[in-house]
């Protein structure tokens, strides 16, 4: 892949959304039916109908055209975990006894860095294949997890954010560190990757069962001593985990409460799951700017209930979307939102498709406080998009010329889509991934 001194343009139906559907109603999204999405020097230098783009367009940038497909922001993935890429669709259990079962053996190897590097490409491999261009990644306790995470991505030349996971009790001791030795490993790493290229790091104590309140004080610490880095963790996806959490702290008014007494709610927070919140744990989370990461596919799978979105939209609380691998079971954020419709169609509610594009791209890019480089294709921003072929599959070449309008278009694309329709991936203007032709 070359150095991109050059500019090049790309010629197809193009969408992203510049506002919140739930805000600004149609006028959030911008689509161009037949349009061009112009690079220079990895940003997006123009877009717009292809009309308009033509007559600007120097002669000496390559045009490339793809017909019937569409260019979008590439995906946000507010929530994953890359140690569990080779355990996602482990059966049979619900939350806490997952963990045990499956996620803590597979996370002890993830002491080998050599082990660590190889996941993390082939991690790296899977999000660019359904064209995810930034995720919010947890590593394992090991620092050594987080550096070979970090070194893939940069190799890559890709916006992520990561970070060590924090867990001093209820888990395997090999598993473990303890408040202070957490407090320094995390800051090490900070001090190493945090800001340079497109890294940045996320404090991430676990979630409150495994972290002492000494420990979770000392992730407030690291916040308050490096603004800019983020705060990363779990929060009331199960209900035994709720009680459990009660327990442990009840000295807490509520679950949310036990991290806002460290102090780790900003707009740099994001707290994945957030199913079972009372109203004054919403209210404090619009209030902080923090933001939740709802992961529809893991949520089904470990049975652990069905996100309450129009509540959260209602007290105005930031929602991105989540893959949860390994315990969401697929990579494609696609297949997330066909499950994200159907959670809501559980609800009694319905997620328009609009909605839908909007929280895997700019209201993630928002969740994550990025919004301003990424999750849309607006002049000066990083030119991270993929293309995406709607007649991917037969059925959805049988299927798409049916449609008669862009909504019910994005509807089949979200409901039928996954990696098969993602042909090509660019980061900061360098593909990163191309389909192989069959
Ligand atoms: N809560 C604490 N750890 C985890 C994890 O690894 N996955 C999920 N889904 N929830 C968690
Ligand atoms: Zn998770």
């Amino acid at each position: 892949m070359n150095v991109h001194s050059h500019g090049c343009a790309y010629r197809a139906a193009i969408l992203y959304c510049v506002g919140d559907p739930h805000e600004m109603g149609p006028q959030a999204c911008c689509y161009h039916e037949d349009g061009i999405l112009w690079v220079e020097d990895g940003y997006i230098k123009a877009v717009g109908p292809a009309e308009t783009i033509l007559n600007q367009l120097p002669q000496r940038i390559p045009l490339e055209t793809f017909a019937h497909h569409l260019i979008l922001p590439g995906f946000v993935d507010t929530h994953i975990h890359y140690p569990q890429t080779e355990m996602i669709a482990a059966y049979g259990e619900q939350l806490l006894s997952w963990l045990n079962t499956y996620t803590f053996p597979t996370e002890l190897q993830f002491a080998d860095a050599s082990h660590a590097s190889k996941v993390a490409n082939v991690f790296l491999d899977e999000l660019l294949r359904n064209g995810t261009t930034t995720a919010l990644v947890f590593g394992t306790v090991h620092p050594q997890s987080v550096d070979a995470f970090f070194q893939a991505a940069q190799q890559r030349g890709l916006r992520m954010i990561a970070g060590k996971v924090m867990m001093d009790r209820h888990a395997p001791d090999a598993l473990c560190d303890n408040a202070e030795q957490s407090y320094h490993d995390s800051k090490v790493l900070i001090e190493r990757w945090h800001g340079v290229d497109r890294l940045q790091y996320a404090v991430t104590p676990r979630f409150a069962p495994t972290s002492t309140p000494q420990q979770l004080e000392k992730a407030g610490q690291l916040l308050q001593e490096y603004p800019g880095v983020y705060l990363h963790t779990h929060l009331s996806e199960n209900t035994n985990e709720v009680a459990w959490v009660q327990a442990l702290f009840p000295e807490a008014a509520n679950y949310l409460d036990v991290y806002d007494r460290a102090g780790l709610l900003s707009r740099r927070s994001v707290f994945a799951h957030g199913i079972h919140l009372c109203d004054a744990e919403c209210a404090r989370l619009a209030a902080t700017g923090s933001a939740i990461a709802h992961c529809p596919t893991s949520n089904l799978f470990l049975g652990s209930g069905l996100f309450p979105l129009d509540r959260l939209q209602q007290h105005g609380v930031t929602v991105g979307l989540g893959t949860d691998v390994g315990g969401g079971t697929s990579f494609s954020m696609l297949r997330t939102l066909d499950e994200a419709y159907k959670i809501q169609q559980l609800r009694g509610h319905t997620l328009d498709p609009f909605q839908a594009l909007y929280l895997a791209t700019l209201g993630g890019a928002r969740a994550l406080d990025l919004d301003h480089s990424i999750g849309s294709l607006q002049a000066g921003f990083e030119a991270d998009f993929s293309i995406l072929d709607l007649h991917a599959t037969p059925l959805m070449a049988f299927r798409m010329p049916h449609c008669r309008t862009l909504q019910e278009t994005l509807f089949v694309l979200n409901t039928l889509g996954d990696d098969r329709c993602v042909e090509r991936t660019y980061a900061l203007g360098r593909c990163v991934h191309q389909k192989e032709t069959p």
